[in-house]
């Protein structure tokens, strides 16, 4: 299922999945599994902190960080929405009134990236992050299609809300099987922390 997520948005055909399961499931370890196998894609990863979740676009900043370069490349409205919401003090005090044109604004910015080189949006705890970071994105993954970005979420269960109602294409795990775990190497045991 990854693999053919990777390999449409290599011939532009983007698309997301969400990767669900309960904590210690192997959410992350299927995430780096996939950064693994994507080093001809231009990788955006971020975990969800709860420690930041009430930043507003605190996540969005580190994903985008990348490919900031191609902002000059947006439209001027598109453009100064997101640097207006990527700028730490302005982004904090900014409401989601903006909410779809900064979307736009992103969807646009990785699409342009992606047109040099396909992307891969490795998004790790999604409801870990800002509410307003959850909002863009969850708007952005659902409109992937023709560009050259792979959206690869993940969450823990029981889902929130928003995602529990949601529509995006779902992956469940039970613990990662051997045979993915072999894929990648990872036959350690599982952590004591888990
Ligand atoms: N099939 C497997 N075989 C061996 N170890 C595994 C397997 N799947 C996951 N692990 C290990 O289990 C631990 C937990 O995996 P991981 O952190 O990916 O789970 P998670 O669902 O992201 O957990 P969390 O809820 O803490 O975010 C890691 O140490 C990982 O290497
Ligand atoms: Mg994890």
């Amino acid at each position: 299922m990854i693999d053919d997520l990777l390999s449409a948005a290599r011939g532009g055909s983007g698309s997301a999945l969400l990767v669900i399961g309960s904590p210690c499931s192997g959410r992350s370890t299927l995430l780096d599994c996939a950064i693994r196998a994507a080093t001809d894609m231009l990788t955006l990863s971020a975990r969800g902190v709860r420690d930041e979740s009430d930043l507003a676009y605190s996540g969005l900043r580190i994903l985008l960080q990348p490919v900031l370069a191609h902002l000059t490349n947006l439209s001027s409205d598109r453009a100064a929405a997101l640097r207006k919401v990527l700028d730490p003090e302005q982004g904090a005090g900014s409401t989601p009134a903006g909410g779809h044109l900064v979307g736009t604004a992103v969807l646009d910015l990785l699409a342009t990236a992606a047109a040099r080189r396909p992307v891969l949006l490795a998004v790790d705890d999604l409801p870990l992050f800002d509410a307003a970071t959850t909002k863009v994105l969850l708007f952005v993954v659902r409109r992937l299609a023709g560009t050259g970005v792979a959206a690869l979420l993940s969450a823990a269960t029981p889902l929130p809300p928003s995602l529990a109602q949601g529509d995006l294409p779902l992956l469940a795990l039970r613990g990662l099987d051997p045979e993915a775990a072999g894929h990648c190497g990872l036959f350690q045991a599982i952590d004591a922390s888990c």
